[in-house]
């Protein structure tokens, strides 16, 4: 396979054995264009942003700034605040339109299916000026309940909603969600950490007025992520971090402040990886994402089904347009024991809570084995993962 030829890491042995490597809702590997980028920047261009005028620092400018243009042209964006990750973007919003705009007794809708990141800034911010938070359920076919949703708006300022479930692989109804909070006043934002990895969106046409993710889990670099924001949205909102490179203007009696994205981005930003994120969106642009999710999706379902017949407990549905998330629980192995007993076999595989307890507590469980496919992984190792499981439960099941 092609693609694989592209991952260093993926020929290496874990244990003594070829490592397959099923965690990618956790993180994905980097082809070697993004290691070299990196690489290269800090070899011959490494210099602050900017400010100076000397060649490095023109050349540092232009590689930071080109991750925001490539990030508006993939997503057709208006606006892109470059952040260090899904988790500090969320908190963006909650600090700078959050604190602007919600007071006492004004409503947010939640879902039971989201991360941490979207639950514990809105915690945070309802403790602080008494807001009410309100969960939509998720049903037992592990989808959300729409009509308790729907219910849900009477009041709403603000909807935050996971695309895809890092859990479940769910992909939620964002389309249908999106104009239902519109259609009452709300804003909406989407957390798209498991969504940009599968589906190409395009932000406008979409409709959301935020969108939240990561360059880790679409194979770019750790540490940096992108808010996407509607100009509408954008135009209203004033930055919560104050330094260097956010600014006008400054006197001992006071700032201005810049009116474009640079005004949310206070103090030395992530150079290097908006650099590594550039090769990373260069080289997932010559594939064939739809027919690669397709191609995932196909291999999730299989998986699912196989783990069902073996007697396992699989939380999630596997349809067209879910990600290739494979949750489960054996009926007599430990989860965290399980993960072991395939990290001895060379599989990396995701246990716990996922960061999403409150989904885990609705599910009846306190962890689950995650398995999750990308790019790289083949029908055959997850034949192999299958087998593994089989071996694993004839020796301690
Ligand atoms: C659905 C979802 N939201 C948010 C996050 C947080 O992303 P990050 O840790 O990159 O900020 C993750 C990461 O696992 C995720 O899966």
């Amino acid at each position: 396979m092609a693609i694989r030829d592209d991952f260093p890491i993926l020929k290496r042995e874990v244990n003594g054995f070829p490592l397959i490597y099923l965690d990618n809702a956790a993180t994905t590997q980097k082809p070697q264009v993004v290691l070299d980028a990196m690489n290269d920047y800090y070899t011959s261009s490494n210099a602050n942003v900017h400010r100076a005028v000397h060649t490095l620092a023109g050349e540092a400018t232009e590689g930071y700034e080109s991750c925001r243009t490539k990030l508006k042209d993939w997503f057709n964006a208006e606006r892109a605040v470059l952040t260090s990750g899904t988790t500090e973007a969320i908190n963006l919003v909650a600090h700078s339109w959050g604190r602007a705009n919600l007071s006492e007794g004004d409503v947010i809708v939640l879902t039971e299916m989201e991360h941490h990141s979207d639950i514990v800034p809105w915690q945070m911010l309802a403790e602080e000026r008494k807001i009410e938070l309100r969960y939509v359920p998720v049903m037992e076919n592990f989808t959300l309940d729409m009509d308790a949703y729907a219910a849900s708006l009477d009041g709403a300022k603000l909807v935050c909603v996971v695309h895809t479930s890092n859990v479940l692989g769910v992909r939620n109804p964002m389309e249908e969600i999106i104009e239902l909070a519109h259609s009452k006043g709300a804003l909406v934002l989407v957390d798209a950490a498991q969504g940009v990895p599968h589906e190409r969106i395009d932000f406008q046409e979409f409709g959301a007025d935020f969108m939240a993710f990561s360059a880790h889990k679409m194979c770019g670099p750790t540490g940096i992520g992108a808010l996407l924001i509607h100009p509408d949205v954008f135009e209203t909102m004033q930055p919560f971090m104050g330094g260097g490179d956010m600014i006008e203007t400054v006197t001992i009696t006071g700032s201005t402040y810049q009116t474009n994205e640079h005004k949310f981005e206070a103090g030395t930003p992530k150079i290097a990886e908006a650099v590594g994120w550039c090769a990373a969106l260069d080289w997932m642009s010559k594939l064939d994402l739809q027919k690669e999710h397709q191609r995932l999706i196909g291999i999730g379902r299989w998986v699912a089904a196989e783990l069902r017949t073996l007697g396992m407990a699989v939380y999630g549905r596997h349809e067209k347009h879910d990600s290739a998330v494979v949750s489960f629980n054996h009926p007599t192995i430990h989860s965290e024991d399980l993960a072991h007993l395939f990290d001895a076999r060379g599989f990396a595989v995701r246990t716990g809570h996922h960061c999403a307890q409150p989904l885990l507590n609705r599910l009846g469980v306190s962890g689950t084995v995650r398995a999750s496919f990308y790019l790289y992984n083949t029908m055959e190792e997850a034949e192999l993962f299958v087998e593994q499981l089989k071996q694993i439960t004839e020796r301690f099941g």
